[in-house]
């Protein structure tokens, strides 16, 4: 029997009670094309109101919601509060630096913030269709920047701050991008992002075609602008009318590149009608949030938690949203914290690498700050280990605020399996129940459908109107990554036990894609990384648990003939993913071996490493079809060596 925590009784105001959920999920499923255009009438405003909901199919693939629709993203974050809520605000800006005055906009100025830099983009030539590429550090004006896409029907792609020009370009050239947004600088704790720097690097790649860069002032730091490209944003804004470009419902709103198990990043594309109301309704119900309340996502934009979280969740449901630029450590274990304390935060929502590295600092850094004001807590981007659920209840939640453990993907557009507050009661270290119209299905290796208490592959049996309907510009590798291990349903790449009380406990991920600190990674985009370095001849990277990090990489190498491992090119090969990838990548150990552990047929047998990398020898398994099969022995030594 898994731990039981109540949930707390009833709020007053509470958008679900145990029973509205049974009543609301059962119509959500069975009835969820009347189910899904209500939510869709109530929580979004339309140009032309769609009479249908969705229209899908999983084979062949083919995905539309609300298609007859025609909507404004922007205007439903923006524009439509203003007759009633011109003066509440809207976004609240903490800055790095806890000395530097934080800033907050009402609806009114975010209304006329957005004007502006919609202005801007069309002043650069951006017109509705064009891809923009972001690479902006967390302030109000990466907030902006997506908003202001969304007003003229630009389509965002968001790509974090820490990824390097490498990684960048590479994200530019896949959807052509023409256009770029960022900022001289970024600030993280103690260190300064070079964002210009590292665009006019990326600039340099051949294949990467853009017109126009708009920079943001943020630092002040010194840098370089090339004449007729790059444009100051407070040279080109202007508060000339700007009116809102009337989209389909099926219109692109947002690329974001994220981590499979094969080749490069892919394109996750989310469009408008369908995506917005997912926003909605997951902010509205799984943060249970009320009018007034601050809400605060750590997440950072570049991320798909930041896009649904930050920005558009948030203020589609009119809300108060923090925007955090800085970090959990600067200038001291207490930030987080403080931040609630001077903000006061009611609803806090982050990831568990952050709890478990706070955790280890002891209580004192949480309890000496006022949390009085936090009424929810949220935890999203990795398993959650019961004994940071723990600490996180008790000592920052005082064991008086819900937490809800949200599941979900850069895929799915929002939450898919969370308890919601006061209406379910929580189990620390699984996420809970299906949202509304969330139909998850386990199945076995073979794909067939497991009932009960089980173990299985995590997949979703039917659309919701969330979903990502493409890769940008692939649609076959959009079929081949997520409907063909198990035709017929969306996997989603995790594995994952329901418990006998229907509970789902995500277990992680079953392909080769790891989790470091929340961030997914390709192992193979690792790998790709390494080999470019002309010394190593293979690689093979797997994840193995880390304390903070949830998974660390772990990467095995084997050298070009003749050559020695070395500290240097230890070092090398750190600096070698670092360049490529950035420094979310940086491996935290490296193997060198004189080979890897292949089948006769020459295909490296990973499961054999990932256990050596674990230290778990006891379970390696068969190893009789390795064709070398004393290389084994040699790696577990060179394991325990280290
Ligand atoms: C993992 C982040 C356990 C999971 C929103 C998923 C989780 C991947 C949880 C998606 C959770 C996310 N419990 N695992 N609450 N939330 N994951 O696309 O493996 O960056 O497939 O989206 O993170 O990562 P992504």
């Amino acid at each position: 029997m898994s731990t039981i925590v109540r949930t707390p009784a009833n709020s007053p105001d509470t958008h679900c009670t145990p029973e509205e959920y049974k009543a609301r999920y059962q119509r959500s499923t069975e009835d969820a094309d009347a189910f899904w255009l209500e939510e869709a009438k109530k929580r979004l405003d339309w140009y032309q109101e769609p009479s249908k909901a969705g229209e899908w199919s999983f084979d062949p693939v083919d995905i539309k919601w609300f298609a007859d629709g025609s909507l404004n993203l922007c205007h439903n974050c923006v524009d439509r509060h203003l007759p009633d809520h011109a003066e509440r605000v809207a976004l609240i800006f903490e800055p790095d630096d806890p000395a530097t005055p934080s800033r907050s906009l009402t609806y009114a100025q975010l209304h006329g913030e957005v004007v502006q830099m919609a202005n801007a983009l069309k002043a650069m030539g951006v017109a509705k269709g064009d891809r923009v590429t972001l690479y902006m550090p967390m302030v109000i004006e990466g907030v902006l920047a997506m908003l202001a896409c969304a007003r003229i029907g630009a389509i965002h792609s968001v790509v974090f701050g820490g990824f390097s020009p490498e990684a960048l370009a590479g994200r530019l050239e896949a959807c052509e991008s023409r256009f770029v947004i960022t900022a001289d600088e970024g600030l993280r704790g103690t260190k300064t992002i070079p964002l210009k720097a590292n665009v006019d690097a990326a600039l340099d790649h051949d294949g990467v075609k853009v017109d126009g860069v708009l920079v943001v002032r943020h630092t002040g730091g010194e840098i370089a602008m090339t004449e007729g490209r790059d444009h100051w944003y407070h040279d080109v804004a202007s508060d000339a009318d700007c009116p809102c470009e009337e989209m389909g419902a099926e219109d692109p709103l947002f690329i974001l590149y994220t981590s499979g198990s094969t080749g490069k990043p892919k394109g996750v594309l989310h469009t408008t009608g369908g995506y917005a109301l997912w926003a909605a309704a997951t902010f509205h119900y799984t943060f249970d949030y009320q009018p007034g309340e601050v809400f605060w996502c750590s997440a950072d934009i570049g991320w798909v938690t930041g896009h649904s979280y930050v920005t558009y969740g948030p203020l589609l449901n009119a809300g108060t949203s923090v925007v955090f630029e800085g970090v959990p450590n600067y200038p001291d274990h207490g930030r987080f914290w403080d931040v609630i304390a001077k903000h006061k935060v009611n609803i806090f929502y982050t990831a568990p690498t952050a709890i478990r590295a706070l955790m280890r600092e002891g209580d004192d850094w949480v309890t000496k700050h006022d949390r009085s004001s936090l009424r929810i807590l949220g935890t999203v981007g990795e398993p959650i280990n019961p004994e940071a659920w723990r600490w996180y209840y008790e000592v920052v939640g005082g064991s008086r605020c819900p937490i809800v453990d949200t599941w979900w993907q850069t895929e799915t557009g929002g939450h898919m399996i969370t308890t919601l507050p006061y209406a379910h009661d929580m189990k620390p270290g699984s996420a809970g129940k299906p949202f509304f119209g969330v139909q998850p299905l386990l199945v076995d290796n073979e794909g067939q459908p497991l009932e009960g208490a089980t173990d299985g592959n995590l997949c979703i049996s039917a659309s919701w109107p969330g979903q990502a309907r493409t890769v940008y510009g692939d649609h076959d590798r959009f079929i081949e990554a997520y409907f063909s291990t198990f035709p017929g349903r969306y996997f989603t790449g995790d594995g994952c036990r329901r418990d006998e009380d229907g509970y789902y406990w995500i277990t992680g991920r079953v392909d080769d894609v790891i989790n470091v600190s929340g961030h997914r990674m390709g192992t193979a985009e690792v790998e790709s990384a390494l080999v470019l370095h002309p010394k190593v001849a293979e690689a093979a990277v797997v994840g193995y648990p880390h304390d903070v990090k949830g998974q660390g990489i772990y990467c095995y190498i084997t050298t070009m003939e003749g050559v020695e491992a070395s500290d240097e090119l230890y070092a090398e090969l750190k600096q070698q993913v670092r360049k490529e990838i950035g420094p979310v990548a940086t491996p935290d150990h490296l193997h060198f071996t004189d080979g890897l552990p292949k089948t006769r047929s020459g295909k490296i047998m990973r499961r054999i490493l990932r256990k050596i990398a674990e230290n778990d020898y006891g379970a390696l398994g068969d190893t009789s079809t390795l064709a070398d099969p004393s290389l084994v022995d040699r790696l577990i030594e060179g394991r325990q060596n280290r």
